[in-house]
C-alpha cells in the first residue's frame, strides 16, 4: 500500500531533518568515545607514574627494601595501579604480581596475564636504578566498558528520538495533507458548480491559512465577476428584447403598408436611428460591465475636479436652460482628485441630465463642490418631484425607471453607470429624497485613494 503520508512536503522536510540528526549524533557519538578513551588512559598513565615517583623515592632514601615495601603498600591500597613488577636483571623478580619480562621504558600496553577477552594492561616502565627495573600499569578493562556502556546509551537515545521524529514527520505530513485535501475538496465543488464552496480558514494564520485565505478571496472575486456576468447576460436577454421588437415591428410594418419610396426612405431611417439606440444601450452595458470588472483603473490620472465641474455647468447650463430650468453652480475648489477624468465626467453628466430630464420645468438645479476632511463631497440636486426612499436603493439597478420616467428618453443605466464609476472612485453614493421634496444625490470621494 502506498502511504500518502511519505509522499508530502511535509515529510520529504521531516526526513531531512532526521538524516541531519543522525549524522551529526554519529559525529557526537566519535568524539565522546574519543574523549572518553583518552581520558581513561591518561588517568591510568598518572596513576602509573605517581607509583613509580614513589619507588623511586623509595629506593633513593632507604634502598632496595623500601623500594619493595612501597610496591606491597600500593598493591595493598585501593586507588592505586592494578599491577606492579620489580626485577633485577631480565628474570630475577623482586616483587609485584606480573611475571618478569625484557625491560621496556615509556608507556607501554601488554597482554593480559592469562589473555583474558577483552582485558589488556596499560602502564609505564621506568628504571629505578642500572641494573633494577619497575612496571606499573592497570587494566584497560574499564575504560573498554565504559565506552561499552556509552555506545549502547547513546544507541538507544538515537533510536528513541529516530522514533519520535519519523512519528512526528508523520503528524506534520497528516496535518499538512488533510489541509491541502480541504482545498482539492474545494476546488472539486467548484469544477462541479457550486461556486459558493469555500476552503475553511483555521485562523492560525500560518502559511496554508494565508493561501487559503487568498484563494478564498480569489473565489469571491471570481464569483462577483460571474454573478455580474450572469446579470448582464440576464439584461440583454430581457431589456433589449423591446428595443429589438420595436425595431422588426417597425420594419414589418414598412413592408406592409409603405407605398411610396419616400415611405420607404422614411422607414429605413427610423429603423436605424433604432439600431443606434440599441448599439448605444449595448454600448453602455458593456461600459458598466468593464468598469464593475475594474479594468478602468489604470487609466487613473489627478486632475482638478472643480474645473471638470466648472466645466460640465457651461456646457449644461443653455441645455437646462431650453428645458425651462436653471442650473446654478455652488464650486469651492481646486480640488485636486485621482481618477479617470473621462468616466468622471460621464459620471457627472449622467446626474446633470437626470436633474433636467426627470423634472418639470421651473426646476432649480444644484451643482456643489466641497472639501471635507479628506472627501471630496459633490452634490447635484434639485427641486423637483423627488423620488420615495423605499426606491432609492433600485434606481441603482441596471434598467430600472420609475413609472413617471418611462416616457422619457432613456434606459434606466445612468445610475447604475453612476454606482459603478462611484465604486471604481472608492466613492460613496447616497440619495437625499422624497416624494414630492426635491432629489439630491451626494458623492464623496476620498482625495488619497481616487
Ligand atoms: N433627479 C431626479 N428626480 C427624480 N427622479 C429621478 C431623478 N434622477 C433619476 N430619477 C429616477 O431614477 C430612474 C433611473 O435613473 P437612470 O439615470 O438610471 O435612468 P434614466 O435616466 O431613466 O435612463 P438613462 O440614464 O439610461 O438615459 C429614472 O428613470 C427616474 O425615474
Ligand atoms: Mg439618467
Amino acid at each position: 500500500m502506498r502511504i500518502r503520508a511519505f509522499h508530502t512536503e511535509g515529510f520529504r522536510i521531516a526526513a531531512i531533518f532526521v538524516a541531519i540528526f543522525a549524522l551529526s549524533a554519529a559525529v557526537f557519538t566519535i568524539i565522546t568515545l574519543v574523549i572518553v578513551n583518552q581520558e581513561f588512559q591518561d588517568q591510568i598513565v598518572q596513576f602509573a607514574n605517581a607509583d613509580i615517583a614513589s619507588v623511586k623515592d623509595g629506593y633513593r632514601t632507604e634502598g632496595e627494601g623500601e623500594a619493595r615495601e612501597v610496591i606491597r603498600q600500593r598493591m595493598a591500597a585501593p586507588g592505586a595501579s592494578d599491577f606492579f613488577l620489580l626485577e633485577r636483571g631480565t628474570n630475577t623478580k623482586l616483587e609485584g604480581n606480573l611475571a618478569v619480562m625484557a625491560p621496556r621504558t615509556g608507556i607501554l600496553t601488554l597482554p593480559y596475564p592469562g589473555n583474558a577477552a577483552g582485558h589488556a594492561i596499560l602502564g609505564v616502565g621506568s628504571f629505578v636504578a642500572p641494573d633494577l627495573y619497575v612496571f606499573s600499569g592497570s587494566d584497560l578493562y574499564h575504560a573498554r566498558l565504559a565506552r561499552r556502556r556509552i555506545l549502547r546509551t547513546l544507541a538507544w537515545v538515537f533510536a528513541g528520538a529516530l522514533i519520535l521524529a519519523v512519528l512526528g514527520g508523520m503528524a506534520v505530513s497528516r496535518g499538512f495533507l488533510r489541509r491541502t485535501d480541504d482545498i482539492v475538496r474545494t476546488c472539486r465543488a467548484i469544477m462541479a458548480g457550486n461556486l459558493a464552496s469555500r476552503i475553511p480558514v483555521r485562523g492560525t494564520q500560518d502559511e496554508l491559512d494565508r493561501l487559503c485565505e487568498t484563494i478564498n478571496a480569489m473565489l469571491d472575486r471570481i464569483a462577483a465577476l460571474m454573478e455580474n456576468l450572469g446579470q448582464i447576460t440576464n439584461d440583454i436577454a430581457h431589456d433589449l428584447r423591446t428595443p429589438v421588437t420595436h425595431l422588426r415591428h417597425r420594419l414589418e410594418r414598412a413592408r406592409s403598408q409603405a407605398a411610396t419610396v419616400q415611405d420607404y426612405d422614411q422607414a429605413l431611417e427610423a429603423a436605424i436611428a433604432a439600431s443606434d439606440d440599441i448599439l448605444a444601450l449595448f454600448g453602455a452595458l458593456l461600459r458598466i460591465a468593464q468598469i464593475e470588472g475594474g479594468a478602468r483603473r489604470a487609466a487613473f490620472a489627478p486632475f482638478d475636479l472643480a474645473l471638470l465641474l466648472a466645466q460640465l455647468c457651461e456646457v449644461f447650463g443653455p441645455v437646462a436652460e431650453d428645458a425651462g430650468h436653471r442650473l446654478n453652480p455652488a464650486i469651492r475648489g481646486p480640488v485636486s482628485i485621482l481618477g479617470d477624468r473621462e468616466l468622471l465626467t460621464q459620471m457627472f453628466s449622467n446626474l446633470i441630465e437626470n436633474a433636467i430630464i426627470h423634472t418639470p420645468a421651473g426646476t432649480q438645479v444644484l451643482v456643489g463642490l466641497d472639501r471635507e476632511g479628506d472627501d471630496a463631497v459633490v452634490t447635484v440636486s434639485d427641486d423637483g418631484p423627488g423620488v420615495p426612499p423605499e426606491e432609492h436603493q433600485k434606481l441603482f439597478q441596471r434598467f430600472y425607471r420609475r413609472e413617471a420616467s418611462r416616457t422619457r428618453p432613456g434606459y434606466g443605466l445612468g445610475l447604475a453607470l453612476v454606482s459603478a464609476i462611484a465604486e471604481l472612485h472608492g466613492a460613496r453614493v447616497k440619495i437625499h429624497s422624497r416624494a414630492a421634496a426635491g432629489f439630491s444625490i451626494v458623492l464623496r470621494i476620498p482625495l488619497s485613494q481616487s
